[in-house]
């Protein structure tokens, strides 16, 4: 337990153990489930945690109310990373009443076989008292799930902003990170971004539009540290990412069964190099993978101009890991990029137009016709000099 105020109380948990977050998305450096306690009059528990903690987080919780009863759940999102632990907790206290929206209700009978009279359902702009201080909900549906809202305590300026504003990423004692935090979570916000919220960039900006007009003193999001010191950059970043706005770049990511369309890859990458333009390169296949995986080359889309896949043709298709990637930015709807695409065959190429096709579907800008080569790699064959040309 961690105290942030006279009221508030961090109790959430550190998860070092979890390979992948839903199961995909590899986690270097961990992530956290972060739960508060506003403790007034009344006493409201915001969100839970995944299940496996709950020894923790009971002894956190119990902790921060320190004998007491806890009033309501306020329930910001549906997702289990959050509310595994919402039947665990109406055990552990039986006067509990939720708080939640409408569109909340059938999911905590399908998961938790909660009673409606169980819940008080609250709607946009709507208030609850803890006594000396308020807490008001607003609807933030598609951020990522149709029922998320976020709860602000009105008294402090404090945003329950539920994943919004999250990043991946363990943290540390202090909670609060100190000056120097945001850049030191920025790629993992970025890759948390990227991987998970990243279809739903126009619900994003819808609703920091509906919250551009709260005094926001302190973020209480659902993963990574608590924000007060560096408020302003953590919702630039999201403003950013949900526009879909990057930065001159290239990233090129490919995958190759024989190290052919990898040899040009590399080529490309130090032709770049020389030309002094920024770029990322992301291998989706084989043992050289990087530990991101596609993660780490989602996080880069969201940050380069430019998107390049090698890809070699596979039963007169896209080789699978490239193709699942491209498929990745179509369901993210990434918009406003350059495209260039390349990749070996032997006997009758198809990756290199595929891609562009799909490209195409995302309207991106397709800077000429890829380069799709036969057989081995070599110089002469694949002239990636040209190919970094179209690119600066
Ligand atoms: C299972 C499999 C299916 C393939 N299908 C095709 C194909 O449909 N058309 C083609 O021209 N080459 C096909 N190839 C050949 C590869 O495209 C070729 O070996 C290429 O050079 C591999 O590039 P890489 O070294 O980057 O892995 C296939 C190879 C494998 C192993
Ligand atoms: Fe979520
Ligand atoms: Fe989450």
């Amino acid at each position: 337990m961690v105290r942030l105020s006279e009221r508030i109380c961090y109790v959430g948990v550190n998860d070092t153990d979890k390979v992948l977050f839903e199961g995909l998305w590899p986690l270097p450096v961990g992530v956290s489930y972060n739960s508060y306690i506003v403790a007034d009059e009344k006493i409201a528990l915001i969100d839970t945690v995944e299940c496996g903690f709950e020894e923790e987080f009971l002894t956190n919780v119990r902790e921060a109310v320190d004998g007491r009863s806890i009033d309501y759940l306020v329930v910001n999102h549906m997702e289990p990373d959050h509310s595994s632990l919402i039947s665990y907790m109406l055990q552990e206290y039986p006067g509990l009443q939720i708080i939640a929206n409408a569109k909340t209700v059938p999911m905590l009978k399908g998961y938790h076989n909660v009673p409606e009279e169980r819940v008080l359902v609250i709607g946009e702009g709507d208030s609850v008292s803890l006594g000396n201080c308020t807490l008001r909900f607003y609807m933030t549906p598609m951020v990522h799930w149709p029922e998320t809202m976020v709860t602000f305590l009105e008294e402090e300026g404090t945003l329950f902003s539920g994943d919004a504003f999250g990043t991946f990423g363990t943290i540390d004692d202090e909670v609060v990170g100190p000056d120097g935090t945001f850049d030191q979570y920025r790629e993992e916000m970025m890759r948390y971004y990227a991987c998970i919220v990243g279809k739903y960039g126009t619900p994003v900006q819808t609703a920091l539009k509906k919250l551009s007009g709260l005094e926001i003193k302190r973020i209480c999001s659902t993963h990574g540290p608590v924000w007060e010191k560096e408020i302003d950059p953590v919702i630039a970043l999201y403003d950013k990412m949900s526009r879909y706005e990057v930065e001159k770049g290239v990233c090129i990511v490919y995958a190759s069964m024989y190290g052919n369309t990898a040899a040009a890859a590399d080529a490309l990458a130090m032709e770049l190099e020389e030309l002094g333009v920024p770029y990322a390169i992301h291998d989706l296949a084989g043992n050289n993978a990087g530990e991101l995986g596609i993660s780490g080359a989602l996080r880069d889309v969201f940050k380069y101009d430019t998107i390049v896949v090698g890809a070699p043709t596979y039963n007169n298709g896209i080789f699978p890991p490239a193709e699942t990637f491209m498929k990745a930015l179509q369901a993210r709807l990434i918009k406003g990029r350059r495209f260039y695409a390349f990749g070996s065959y032997t006997w009758a190429g198809a990756s290199v137009r595929l891609l562009n096709e799909m490209a195409a579907s995302l309207n991106f800008e397709l800077l000429g016709d890829g380069l799709s080569f036969p057989q081995a790699y070599t110089r002469e064959k694949v002239d990636m000099k040209a190919v970094a040309q179209l690119l600066k």
